[in-house]
């Protein structure tokens, strides 16, 4: 009797572990190859993914996507963590990964007002704040030049009133400086593609800045060659109209739209309005973490055909559109389990916690077959 039961429960893990490793290894679809005459299809990669530590994501992202860019490595605070210092441990690494796998690098980023290096937030002279912004636009994009496809050069300058967010920056040299640190990243690397890349610029107001913002370099005779809308978006709420009307008129100014840092978040809000900056924080309850041990079917339809209707318009527009990327491989690595309330359990990609294609994932394969 108990060696029937130990036989029928060696069947049992048996079974499991095979259809495990069947789930994980067993699709056969493939974004990349599925969008090839569309647009790159681009994740954000981690520490650990880069050095290929985690079996799951080694094999998915070679198969899934083509174009990948750094979630937080190449940021100031940790690529130039003192005045004189500067780790390009992991960077270079991304870029072996890069050659390896045939997989187009966007570099994230240049000039951002956050994760700044700590010395920086210790400057006060602008004399010292310039020598800065140059060293640094100069050192790291010269090294990558050739190297990577891209560059995010400016990240998140705007308010959302479309005005130029007080930072650092603006504060110390001026409201010129976006158009110098495009100007200084094409110096150093004129093989790259130069982007501006923010969160909200769908939205009208933010999107008339975004457009004052790139005529004004265009004016001076620099090269910026697209914008990111990153597109953080929540359930039932993605902004469908403001998205295709931006992508109309970003593109009337000769310059290529990219989404850069797609997720759509399942998750209550604690605030009134759509937000993506980091610096944001609320208090966690159980209320606003409804869904700790999985996703009701009902919520999962909802981001299917979320996903549906905003992949819907990125292939009208492709043509225009020359990149979508996910924030993240799995719903596991999302920022959005942490932000702006920590600890919480959200399910805003197509892959699940296990690597799993979600049905959003497959709605999008026959989507783009079809349209073919
Ligand atoms: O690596 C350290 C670890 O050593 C330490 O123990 C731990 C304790 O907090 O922190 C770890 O660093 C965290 C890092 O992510 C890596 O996980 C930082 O605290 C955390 O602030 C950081 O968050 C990142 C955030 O940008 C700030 O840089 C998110 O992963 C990243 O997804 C997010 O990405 C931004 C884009 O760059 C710009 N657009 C918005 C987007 C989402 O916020």
């Amino acid at each position: 009797m108990i060696q029937k039961r130990l036989k029928l429960a060696a069947t049992i893990a048996v079974i499991f572990m095979a259809s495990n490793s069947i789930n994980a290894q067993g699709n056969k679809s493939s974004l990349k190859k599925t969008f090839n005459n569309d647009f790159l299809i681009g994740t954000a990669m981690d520490a650990a993914q880069i050095e290929e530590k985690e079996p799951n994501a080694a094999k998915l992202i070679p198969q899934q996507f083509n174009a990948v860019t750094p979630e937080n490595i190449m940021k100031a605070e940790i690529i130039h963590p003192a005045w004189d210092k500067y780790n390009f441990d992991l960077a270079d690494k991304l870029v072996a990964y890069g050659e390896k796998y045939a997989i187009k690098i966007n570099a994230h980023n240049l000039i951002w007002h956050s994760q700044l290096p700590a010395f920086v937030k210790g400057i006060k002279s602008t004399d010292s704040i310039k020598i800065f912004f140059e060293n640094h636009i100069k050192t790291v994009a010269s090294r990558y030049d050739g190297k990577v496809y891209s560059w995010d050069v400016v990240n998140e300058a705007l308010n959302e009133d479309g005005t130029l967010r007080n930072s650092i920056f603006l504060q110390k040299l001026g409201p010129d400086y976006v158009t110098e640190a495009f100007r200084l990243a094409q110096q150093a690397s004129p093989h790259a593609q130069l982007y501006y890349n923010d969160y909200n610029i769908e939205e009208p107001k933010k999107r008339a800045g975004a457009i004052s913002l790139i005529k004004k370099i265009q004016a001076a005779g620099v090269k910026i060659d697209g914008i990111g809308i990153q597109g953080h978006w929540h359930l039932g709420k993605v902004p469908f109209k403001n998205i295709e009307e931006s992508i109309e008129e970003f593109s009337k100014l000769g310059i290529k739209v990219m989404f850069t840092e797609l997720d759509i978040s399942v998750l209550p809000s604690p605030f009134d309005h759509n937000t993506a900056d980091v610096n944001a924080k609320a208090q966690n309850n159980i209320k606003m973490n409804p869904y700790p041990n999985g996703l009701p079917d009902s919520v999962q339809l909802v981001l299917t055909n979320d996903y549906i209707s905003l992949f819907k318009i990125f292939l009208k527009h492709k043509d225009v559109i020359s990149r979508v990327t996910f924030w993240g491989v799995n719903d596991t690595q999302s920022w959005l389990n942490d932000w702006p309330i920590p600890g919480r359990t959200d399910y805003p990609l197509i892959f699940d916690r296990k690597f799993q294609p979600k049905e959003a994932y497959y709605k999008l394969i026959e989507l783009a077959k079809h349209k073919k």
